[in-house]
């Protein structure tokens, strides 16, 4: 067992400043209930209304993670698989996948469930990045995040490629900075 996975109680490991946890430890479950208040005229869904409640289950994983206030800083590409329909449950599951200095990236699955047939269906899967902030307002240092399962592993490396993609499309890194996109696309 690695020093900083041995089981210090908290007060310990805040003098050590052993900071690190684990991506479970920021897991949060939501379950909505469509109402008609969160319908488009097809009865489904609307898109806005589970960007949302995303939104929420997104930053919950992020305060979790780094217990402090966040912000979200971006929200990556999102794709609505299948519609979710009015009457129907909502499950969205958020954790953490990396964390940076002051960002992280939090995954999102979501699916919609039939709870009378019985039918669970994915609606999407998402990443959004949230910015720990201190109590001056500005950005603040997280701790790291250790994954463990085979998932969570091939997320947090691949988390550092979809954080220079969207640092490059926020205007925040130039092209020939992203080291690991560089790799990717070129070999490099
Ligand atoms: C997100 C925010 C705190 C970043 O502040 P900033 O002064 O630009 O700070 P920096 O450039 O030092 O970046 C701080 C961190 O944010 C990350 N960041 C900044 N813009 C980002 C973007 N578009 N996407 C992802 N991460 C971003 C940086 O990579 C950095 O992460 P790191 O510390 O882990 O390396 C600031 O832009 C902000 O407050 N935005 C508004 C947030 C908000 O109101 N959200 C709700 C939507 S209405």
């Amino acid at each position: 067992m690695g020093i900083q996975n041995f089981p210090f109680p908290l007060s310990l490991r805040k003098f050590f400043r052993m900071n690190t946890k684990k991506a479970i430890e920021s897991l949060v479950i939501m379950t909505e209930l469509v109402l008609p208040n969160d319908t488009n005229l097809h009865n489904n869904l609307m898109g806005g209304r589970l960007m949302y409640w995303m939104d929420i289950a997104a930053a919950l994983a992020a305060s979790k993670h780094s217990n402090t206030p966040v912000v979200t800083a971006s929200v990556d590409n999102i794709s609505f698989t299948n519609p979710i329909e009015l009457g129907n449950v909502v499950h969205i599951e958020a954790k953490v996948t990396r964390a940076f200095t002051s960002s992280m990236e939090v995954h999102l699955n979501v699916w919609g469930e039939d709870i009378i047939q019985q039918n669970k269906y994915k609606s999407n899967e998402a990443y959004y990045t949230f910015v720990s902030l201190g109590s001056d307002e500005k950005p603040k240092q997280v701790p790291q995040l250790t994954p463990e399962t085979e998932e969570e592993k091939e997320l947090f490396v691949s988390a550092l490629r979809r954080r220079q993609l969207r640092l490059i499309l926020g205007g925040k890194m130039k092209t020939e900075d992203a080291s690991e996109l560089k790799a990717l696309f070129m070999g490099e």
